[in-house]
């Protein structure tokens, strides 16, 4: 039987569920270290892919290092927490330096000694339709977030940014405007797809690492979809199916540019480009076009 669904409540605007509001004072008084990667995205952009890509950088391209534990554990969520025992901060807190941790706060959320420190962040961005379709299945099999209730409700929701970590508009245009300030490596899922191995140089080069061409096509082949949906150090099939129930929608779904036309109706499709013009008119940020 599957737990009861998460309650949300508001930080500073943004909804979170309820256990990370309980600690948001420690988890805004978080002390990130100089030597602390940071890989952030708005949800369902592209961070499990990131952070096996980071780890193999890490690894010099070892599988057997990465296949230690599961991303979850590999890389603390510093505002997760669904329980006592389940606390992101208290999993950095425990890892030695230096350290790869994950966040999905928006920019005025995240804690300012990321930005104090000069930590390096990675910051994954999904094009919003894609994004939103991937964000609906996930809600419908994770019991840590609210219920999703239906396409049509949750499609109206996530326009109005009242879904977990906010608007996407603005995460993804605060992020943007950061980028030029801090040591901030922007990426976009769409790149990744198209050209992996260009991208993942991009992430080696800004980790400060060289590593040889055929390091490279073994990263690019053990991060495929494919390849990552089989392992379970990666899938998220380590997490209880009360949590995740992977029949109700596995996390590795599809892993596709473009399924957002399997969703969308004519009409739907036509007021989202409408309100993305407007929410998007104040920014020089730009999505591939051809989804
Ligand atoms: S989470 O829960 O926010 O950490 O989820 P996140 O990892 O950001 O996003 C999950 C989506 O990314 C897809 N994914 C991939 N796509 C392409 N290649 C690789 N290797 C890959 N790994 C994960 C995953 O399938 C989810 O997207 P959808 O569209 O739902 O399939």
């Amino acid at each position: 039987k599957r737990n009861e669904r998460m309650d949300v409540d508001y930080i500073k605007g943004i909804l979170q569920p309820t256990p990370t509001c309980a600690i948001w004072d420690k988890i805004w008084n978080f002390q990130a270290k100089s030597d602390d990667l940071l890989i952030s995205t708005y949800p369902k952009a592209g961070t499990t892919w990131t952070q096996e890509i980071v780890d193999m950088i890490q690894n010099d391209g070892n599988i057997e290092k990465c296949k230690r534990a599961p991303t979850h554990l590999r890389f603390p969520f510093i505002e997760w927490r669904i329980s006592s025992k389940d606390c992101g901060l208290d999993q950095a807190n425990a890892m030695p330096s230096p350290r790869t941790l994950k966040t999905h706060l928006p920019i005025q959320l995240l804690p300012p000694s990321f930005l104090e420190k000069g930590c390096k962040i990675i910051y994954v961005a999904r094009n919003a339709k894609d994004n939103l379709v991937s964000y609906y299945h996930f809600q419908k099999m994770n019991a840590a977030l609210p219920d999703p209730g239906t396409w049509k409700e949750y499609f109206e929701d996530f326009l109005d940014g009242k879904v977990c970590w906010g608007s996407w508009y603005d995460h993804v245009k605060g992020w943007w405007d950061a980028k030029d300030k801090y040591p901030i490596l922007y990426l976009f899922y769409e790149d990744m797809k198209k050209h992996p191995k260009c991208e993942i140089r991009k992430i080696m080069e800004f980790m400060g690492k060289n590593l040889d061409e055929d390091v490279l096509d073994k990263i690019m082949h053990h991060t495929s979809f494919d390849i990552m949906k089989k392992n379970p150090m990666a899938n998220y099939t380590t997490i209880s199916e009360e949590i995740m129930d992977q029949s109700v929608s596995p996390f590795m779904r599809k892993g596709a540019v473009g399924d957002w036309k399997n969703h969308f109706t004519v009409a739907q499709n036509e007021r989202f480009d409408e309100d993305y013009k407007k929410k998007m008119m104040n920014t020089s940020l730009t999505f591939c076009s051809n989804l």
